[in-house]
């Protein structure tokens, strides 16, 4: 399985990647909290998704990006944003945070925030919190260790391809990418394979090919 960006146009999958496409559901409070898939699409060996954000045929690529001639210049460069987090340390949790990679899913607004409870960490039911939210990050800015085995708490996530969208807040959001699928720029170079990445799919990030939050309009 692999994604392929091709030059001003499509994301190009490979590999017969599920796709899938679901929804950020709120709680009662009005915090993100969960997933729910509403459609799961026919495998397809191949097929192409739309990164330009003008096709009338979404998630998949029409032509359109040709038409309006689709700047897709990718700008994401060698990642050394990955190597330079943020830290946040708790008793028993480690928080890496890369902020640019923020697509707003909101899941960890919850119970005081993330960050708060990570430094909480000693506190079990803060901890647990902190784990549900970080694994519901879909494009990996938050990653937590385990400061007790030094381990990188990441969830199982299936290979495949997640359309994501808020209709609490009409947003349409990246594609999530799962599992550690291999992301090809344009000229062949690999991207960091990582268990969670969102890519672009409204044309507008500044971090090409990934999401960087631009779809929400503030
Ligand atoms: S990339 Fe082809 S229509 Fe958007």
């Amino acid at each position: 399985m692999k994604i392929i960006v091709s030059k001003n146009g499509p994301y190009l999958v490979e590999g017969g990647v599920p796709l899938i496409w679901e929804e950020i559901c709120n709680d009662d409070e009005g915090y993100c909290r969960k997933w729910k898939e509403v459609t799961r699409y026919p495998i397809e060996e191949k097929y192409a998704l739309c990164r330009c954000g003008h096709s009338m045929n979404k998630p998949f690529c029409d032509g359109t990006h040709e038409k309006i001639q689709f700047n897709g210049t990718e700008t994401a460069g060698n990642e050394s944003y990955l190597r330079h987090p943020k830290v946040v340390e708790g008793k028993t949790l480690k928080l890496e945070d890369v902020e640019n990679l923020c697509v707003h899913a909101r899941f960890c607004m919850r119970a005081g925030a993330i960050w708060n409870l990570t430094r909480q960490s000693d506190i079990p039911e803060a901890r647990e919190t902190a784990i549900e939210e970080a694994c519901n990050c879909p494009s990996g800015r938050l990653v937590l260790h385990d400061k007790g085995n030094g381990q990188v708490i990441e969830p199982e996530l299936e290979k495949s391809i997640v359309v994501i969208e808020y209709p609490v807040r009409n947003e349409h959001g990246p594609l999530w990418v799962r599992g550690g699928i291999p992301v090809v720029s344009g000229d062949g170079k690999s991207y960091t394979v990582r268990n969670r990445v969102t890519l672009c799919r409204c044309g507008k990030s500044g971090n090409k090919p990934f999401c960087d939050g631009s779809h929400v309009e503030h």
